[in-house]
């Protein structure tokens, strides 16, 4: 029985912060983020923007497109979770009129749980072929400001269908995985922004791929030839081009720089004017490959999930005959172009009115998306949609 994605879609928020005007603000040259990092734009999100609104409107254009009461479970990943206890999965259900006959979960590990989640949900099929699970994965990526990750944040959320006869990618059996117990990102509970050892987080996602290839070929006997594009987890689009370049030396794969690149460009256009969305990078870029590569069907693509702290998997999935048809690209394009530019000033002031510590708070109509956060009282997060 073939079990993978359905249907997949992307929600970022309406508003963008340019490299350019980054780079004049910190008195950079803009090379170092077009070239160095390859990032030009970053989404930020407005204060009542947060992943509930984010992955509900990421969702709710797959629910359009089938029963939405048969959803059996809400796999929600994130690593920016509004709340302690209760899962942001249970405010997404109620804005998208899931069944009540359906359980939700939130599921963390740094930039990995995305992948966690729909592998989860791939098992979750094949032992009972009725589930049809809808994977959630969103994050907004937030730094202290001056600090060598601010330019690498943004954000946005990825809705995944999974069920049995997918229309869009198999997922196969068979992956490899690695785990250490490493300090290179991590947020502790009383900070709103992540702490990165920055240099060092890339040499242990690059040992982590190593590694977690290895389990692979040991588990599946498949080899480099076998794949014909790759996804990786991109948190700047640098990362995943380093990431590639190594894969190629370590499995000693003889082929043109030119043919290294092309394997991994068509799954970079998005993520390079979205920035870091931390969970939902790995799959952001899955789409983004299916937006603008020719003629996928049939094509094997190796996913590289790494989550900082840190938990990293390869696995592989097949392209469906037909996918074209279910694709939402047109959705993905409109969103990133309809964003509005920030000034540095306006960038500031969102990024200094996200989490009010006060009790009672209405939030101003910043964005123009379906749902949105309307305030917080009594210590109590309310959501509405503004759309039917
Ligand atoms: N023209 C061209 N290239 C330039 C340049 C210019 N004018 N100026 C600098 N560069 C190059 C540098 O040579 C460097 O290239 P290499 O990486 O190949 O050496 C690159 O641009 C970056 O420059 P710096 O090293 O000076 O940049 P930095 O130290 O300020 O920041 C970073 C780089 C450490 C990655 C930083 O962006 C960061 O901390 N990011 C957050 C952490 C992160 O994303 N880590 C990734 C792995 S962890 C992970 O994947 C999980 C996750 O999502 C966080």
């Amino acid at each position: 029985m073939k079990v993978g994605i359905d249907l997949i879609h992307f929600a970022t928020s309406d508003f963008y912060l340019g490299l350019d005007l980054f780079a004049l603000e910190k008195n950079q040259d803009l090379n170092k983020y077009l070239v160095g990092i390859g990032q030009e734009k970053m989404s930020i999100a407005p204060p009542d923007e947060d992943i509930v609104t984010l992955s509900a409107k990421a969702a709710e254009p797959i629910l359009n497109q089938i029963e939405r009461h048969k959803i059996s479970a809400v796999l929600f990943a994130t690593e920016s979770g509004v709340d302690q206890s209760k899962s942001a999965g249970a405010f997404v259900h109620s804005l998208l009129n899931l069944s009540n006959r359906c359980r939700v979960i939130e599921l963390k590990h740094a930039c990995y749980a995305g992948a966690a989640a729909l592998q989860m949900a791939v098992n979750m099929v094949k032992v009972n072929p009725k589930e049809e699970v809808l994977v959630i994965a969103a994050d907004i990526a937030r730094y202290d400001l001056n600090t060598s990750g601010e330019a690498t944040q943004g954000c946005g959320a990825v809705a995944m269908l999974v069920r049995q006869a997918p229309r869009i990618l198999e997922v196969e059996p068979g992956s490899g995985y690695y785990t250490e117990d490493v300090m290179d990102f991590w947020r502790p509970n009383y900070r709103e922004t992540a702490l990165v050892d920055g240099k060092y987080s890339t040499k242990v996602y690059l040992s982590s791929l190593k590694q977690a290839w290895l389990h692979f070929t040991e588990e599946t006997g498949k080899k480099m030839s076998d794949i014909h594009q790759f996804c990786y987890h991109i948190p700047f689009t640098k990362m995943a081009e380093k990431a590639h370049k190594q894969l190629i030396k370590i499995t000693q794969t003889q082929q043109t720089e030119a043919d290294t690149l092309e394997q991994i460009k068509a799954s970079q256009i998005y993520n390079r004017i979205v920035g870091n969305s931390y969970s939902a990078s790995l799959f952001v870029g899955f789409c983004s490959l299916l937006d603008h590569a020719h003629n996928l069907a049939n094509h094997r693509v190796g996913f590289f999930s790494y989550g900082s702290g840190c938990v990293a998997e390869f696995f592989t999935g097949i392209i469906q005959p037909g996918y074209q048809s279910y694709l939402m690209t047109d959705s993905h394009q409109a969103q990133i172009e309809q964003r509005q530019p920030l000034s540095y000033n306006q960038y500031l002031a969102f990024y200094h009115q996200t989490e009010p510590n006060q009790d009672n708070i209405e939030f101003a109509t910043h964005h123009t998306g379906p749902f949105r956060l309307s305030a917080i009282k009594d210590h109590k997060r309310i959501y509405i949609k503004t759309q039917d």
